[in-house]
């Protein structure tokens, strides 16, 4: 075998073994996944003792908190712990189905972006109040309170809105070293919106080191606010390419922040402008599945009509998004 041949075959090799150790399919879809949907929620400690009925009496909801956020909308999060897994599980809300996130969308002014003492670089405002009122209604005191068992590791997670509030609290805790050992946090989103701009994105990539940032197909929320309005995701992306995402279906482990081959490279039709894609993730209705206590997975898309006119949803559509023959 010649050099070159051996080099590049080792290459890929490396690249396997990178992308197997870092996103476990089974891992995120069976035993993350289920934090981030049973956010939606009121009881999220029904919702483990449904699944994993062999670990009730391991497992705790010890903090829920519940704050009025701006808009008359509603922000929500919980704290869970496993004292046999020892883990803690901070996970946030998302879009409840009245459609917060779209009423943020429906004005530009909304996606302005701000600086913010306890971030790096510029951040969403709306996402930002909304992720101080929920550490200052509780949130980080409960936090501190868990965070002292030894060992512990913590999990950040959220759908939608809720994946940019649990990417917000990580960057929290990288720019304000609060003492938490960033080794032991990780921080999986499903769905999630851009949130600030390079400098917030590129911060928080380079000093969390377990980030996981899920996209689906089509998903428009996945893919706003626009990049032309200044903002950047954060890596590392894994990118499910079709409306399937089943056990057996393909995954990419996506490169950089806006890899062109993944959620980044998707442009939208009129007939299809990927919001199903967002709502269902693993082949669930995010928000039904939260909703019921984990039993009800909710009807397939391709089986039910969107909640939200298509018309209406183009405007959501960035300017690099909107197909050639309506722009
Ligand atoms: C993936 O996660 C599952 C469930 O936690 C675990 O049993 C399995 O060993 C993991 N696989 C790898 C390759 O780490
Ligand atoms: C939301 O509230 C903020 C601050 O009160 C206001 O500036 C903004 O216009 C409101 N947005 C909408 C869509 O009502
Ligand atoms: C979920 O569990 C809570 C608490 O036990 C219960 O009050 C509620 O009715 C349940 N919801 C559904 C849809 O089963």
């Amino acid at each position: 075998m010649n050099f070159q041949a051996s080099l590049t075959i080792s290459l890929v090799l490396v690249a396997v073994v990178i992308s197997q150790s870092f996103y476990n399919d089974t891992l995120v879809r069976s035993r993350i996944f289920p934090f981030a949907a049973a956010a939606y929620g009121d009881s999220p400690q029904k919702c483990f003792d449904n699944l994993w009925k062999d670990e009730i009496g391991q497992h705790f909801t010890p903090g829920i908190i519940s704050v009025p956020c701006m808009n008359n909308t509603h922000c929500f999060a919980y704290l869970s712990i496993h004292t046999v897994l020892k883990q803690i599980v901070i996970a946030f809300r998302g879009t409840d189905t009245k459609g917060q996130l779209w009423d943020e969308y429906r004005d530009e002014q909304d996606m302005a972006m701000v600086s913010d003492s306890y971030f790096y670089g510029k951040v969403n405002y709306y996402f930002a109040d909304s992720f101080h009122r929920l550490w200052d209604g509780g949130l980080g005191e409960k936090l501190e309170q868990y965070y002292t068992q030894q060992g512990y590791e913590i999990l950040f997670t959220g759908h939608s809105l809720g994946g940019a509030l649990a990417t917000l609290n990580v960057a929290y805790i990288v720019r304000s070293g609060l003492g938490y050992d960033l080794k032991r946090i990780k921080l999986v989103t499903f769905g999630e919106p851009r949130v600030g701009d390079a400098t917030f994105a590129d911060t928080l990539s380079k000093y969390a080191p377990y980030v996981l940032r899920i996209t689906h197909y089509r998903d428009l929320i996945a893919r706003r606010p626009c990049k032309s309005d200044g903002y950047q995701h954060h890596s590392t992306e894994i990118f499910f390419p079709q409306e399937d995402m089943g056990v057996n279906n393909p995954y990419i482990t996506c490169i950089g922040p806006e890899d062109p081959t993944c959620s980044a490279g998707i442009s939208s039709t009129l007939t299809n402008i990927g919001i199903e894609d967002h709502t269902h993730y693993y082949d669930v209705d995010v928000s039904v599945y939260g909703e019921s206590n984990c039993t009800d997975k909710g009807l397939h898309r391709s089986k039910k009509g969107s909640r939200i006119p298509q018309r209406w949803l183009w405007g959501l559509l960035c300017d690099d998004d909107i197909p050639k023959h309506i722009a």
